[in-house]
């Protein structure tokens, strides 16, 4: 076995360049780590990347779903209806408030909300929709965004996983109700830790730049606070990397849809299922190449000979509602989401960043190959 053959090939891996250090490097010389100018142009930047009037970065994608939740007055009582294909934060954020989250079932090709499930888990106790576009590809808006007006629920979006994807060719983000970004290094862009919240709404932007900075209000000085807030600011430090992150992501974006497509090539003779593909109305931002295993395939066993190969893998994603917390609290149990159940039984992410060579795909592909069999 050759040296390159047995090397480890991570799950993920941000893209770093002397351009990120320098801008780090600046505002560490600067002085001014926190709540400085350079925050301010990373949001700027961001709110043009995404089409957003508004953009209020955060400490992390968790942070700003939370703020999400104060904006739309979810509290104790309400229902919150989100995808339990999902990160857990997605739920999350409305136990926070002392709602309780409520799981519609996903579509088994995009893993996204089936929104008639949504429509039929619809009670007079629905305050908000955590609509999830869960490994980079839009959720169905249209539908979603009809529902909430008919219905009177705040939509949030959960686009932690997706910046520079598109629904009917206009940027998430620029949809008007408000979104939320994550930064964490296995995401498109990083800033270490961190988040975003960007909304067309100049009510909703005054109270996340309020709620993430202590309840402070505009007009009032430091040690004054109108109301209960957090501390989920984004510091300056983080805010230059994201700077350098941003003023390149068109071709982080470009990379990783390379490696997507060289996925696509070198997996059409292996027998699991790819990635749903765009089409005129979804354009996805790749964030992990998730694939799906035939039923009755031991998937822990693939992995297992993957990992003997150094190929790291992650059984990815479990459905939230089997979460032992969730089952404890809540009494989820297996059968209550039975697509949802069978795709986080199936799924499994391989080796995914903008800068993995072909080398190291044509062997994921073929240790892949090889277990299947
Ligand atoms: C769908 C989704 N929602 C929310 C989050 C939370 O973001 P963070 O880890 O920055 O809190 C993540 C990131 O892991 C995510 O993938």
């Amino acid at each position: 076995m050759t040296h390159t053959a047995t090397q480890r090939i991570n799950l993920s891996a941000p893209w770093i360049d002397e351009r990120d250090e320098e801008l780090v490097l600046e505002v560490l010389r600067s002085g001014w780590l926190s709540l400085g100018p350079t925050g301010p142009r990373f949001e700027a930047m961001l709110a043009d990347a995404v089409g957003a009037p508004h953009c209020a970065a955060v400490s992390s994608g968790t942070a700003g779903l939370h703020l999400c939740m104060r904006l739309a007055g979810v509290g104790p009582g309400d229902e919150v209806i989100t995808s339990p294909y999902s990160f857990v934060a997605s739920a999350n954020c409305a136990i926070y408030e002392g709602a309780t989250p409520v799981f519609a079932d996903i579509d088994p090709q995009t893993y996204n909300l089936d929104p008639a499930a949504v429509e039929a888990a619809i009670t007079p106790r629905t305050k908000a929709l955590v609509a999830v576009d869960i490994f980079g590809y839009p959720a169905e808006y249209d539908a979603l965004i009809a529902l909430c007006e008919r219905h009177g629920i705040f939509l949030v979006e959960d686009s932690c996983e997706a910046l520079g994807a598109t629904y009917k060719g206009r940027p998430l983000g620029s949809h008007g109700h408000p979104a939320v970004w994550a930064f964490y290094p296995n995401k498109q862009m990083t800033t270490g830790e961190g988040g975003a919240v960007t909304t067309a709404s100049d009510e909703q932007h005054e109270l996340l730049v309020s709620l993430r900075n202590q309840g402070r209000l505009e007009t009032s000085s430091w040690l004054q606070h109108g109301r209960l807030g957090f501390n989920y600011r984004l510091d300056d430090i983080s805010a230059a990397l994201g700077i350098g992150q941003l003023e390149k992501l068109d071709r982080i974006l470009a990379a990783r849809r390379e490696v997507a497509a060289r996925y696509g090539e070198l997996l059409a003779d292996v027998d699991v299922e790819t990635p749903i593909p765009d089409d005129a109305d979804h354009g996805r931002s790749w964030f992990v190449y998730v694939v799906k295993l035939p039923a009755g395939v031991d998937r822990n066993g693939v992995m297992a000979r993957l990992a003997e190969q150094r190929i790291a893998t992650a059984p990815y994603l479990p459905s939230i509602h089997l979460q032992s917390y969730m089952r404890e609290r809540y009494g989820f149990s297996e059968g209550m989401l039975p697509v949802s159940e069978d795709c986080s039984a199936r799924t499994m992410a391989l080796p995914f960043h903008a800068r993995l060579d072909r080398s190291d795909q044509e062997r994921v592909a073929e240790a892949l190959r090889d277990a299947i069999r």
